[in-house]
């Protein structure tokens, strides 16, 4: 398998799937759908969608049989997005710059990026409801799914509990593993399990998705506090240096540089075993893993 071409054909199958699947820019009130298409499609790795795409692949089956995963690879990424959206906001993280171009509270105003965020988080469900309606015992475990992921205990816990930390020196090493299980690896975990879900997988097999999600999610925050450290914004495409200057509890804060890319390297190893047991060929998932845990932005 060429990996770089597989992941190319992916990610321009989400790109096809996001202009499909959102409302049109002239939609009205334009200002809304405009910004919503703005930051959506300002880029990213589209990493959570291409989780979906290719862990949906592995399902038992012909993939004629198998439910259509490119929806709900779409509704994780509107609310991947939506979380960015918020996360930059002054009263949050307070960032100018994401994906190399101006944050939407930046490039429109603050209600307007609040109220793009709000309808990426409903159109994910929508388009869950919309286009799973014809397998309702599927419709009904991916909204469960990733209502549970993005809720109060999960993503918006994680969120709450990052911010709760800042410039707090009593922030415990078990205190930053729940920040990044939650406001990050929750959804990474989820779009592996959607995505088998969607392709059909047996009941071991999404345990064995949602632990290596778990892993892998936390050696991508892990990798995203380094980063955030050592490289520069252009790579980035978003501000670097902030979380030291925001007095962010991150793992280079608790715990050095070398000590985090250590603690990065073996959630990744774990992800990789994960991977490795699952069945049908998960070759392109285990090779996602190392491209992830090597990644410069
Ligand atoms: C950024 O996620 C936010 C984190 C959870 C670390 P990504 O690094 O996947 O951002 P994009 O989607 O590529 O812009
Ligand atoms: C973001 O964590 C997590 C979510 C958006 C849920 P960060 O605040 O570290 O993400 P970046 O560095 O701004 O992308
Ligand atoms: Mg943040
Ligand atoms: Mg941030
Ligand atoms: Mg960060």
């Amino acid at each position: 398998m060429d990996f770089t071409a597989e992941l190319q054909r992916q990610a321009a199958r989400v790109e096809r799937g996001l202009d499909q699947y959102l409302p049109p820019a002239d939609t009205r009130p334009e200002r809304l759908h405009t910004a919503m298409r703005y930051s959506l499609q300002a880029g990213g790795k589209r990493l959570r969608p291409v989780l979906v795409l290719a862990a949906a692949d592995l399902g038992p089956g012909a993939p004629a049989k198998r439910a259509d995963p490119l929806p709900a690879a779409v509704a994780f990424e509107c609310l991947h997005t939506y979380s960015l959206i918020h996360d930059d906001l002054p009263c949050m993280d307070n960032d100018d710059l994401r994906r190399g171009r101006p944050t939407a509270h930046r490039q429109f105003d603050e209600a307007t990026a609040l109220l793009a965020g709000d309808a990426l988080l409903t159109h994910a469900f929508a388009l869950l409801a919309e286009h799973y309606a014809g397998q309702p015992a599927l419709a009904h475990a991916l909204l469960r799914e990733l209502a549970e992921a993005a809720g109060s205990r999960r993503l918006i816990g994680g969120q709450m509990a990052d911010l709760l930390a800042e410039r707090q020196d009593a922030a415990t090493a078990a205190d930053l593993e729940f920040i990044h299980l939650q406001k990050t690896a929750a959804l990474l975990e989820a779009a592996l399990v959607c995505g088998g879900l969607v392709g059909g997988a047996d009941a071991a097999t999404v345990a064995t998705l949602r632990r290596a999600g778990r892993a892998l999610g936390l050696a991508f925050q892990i990798i995203d506090d380094v980063l955030d450290a050592t490289a520069d914004s252009a790579t980035l495409g978003k501000t670097a240096g902030k979380d030291a200057r925001a007095g962010k509890a991150t793992f280079v804060k608790l715990h050095g540089l070398d000590a985090s890319r250590r603690f990065a390297a073996q959630a990744s190893a774990t992800a990789r075993a994960a991977l490795r047991e699952l069945p049908g060929d998960p070759g392109f998932l285990v090779a996602l893993c190392d491209a992830m845990a090597a990644r410069s932005h």
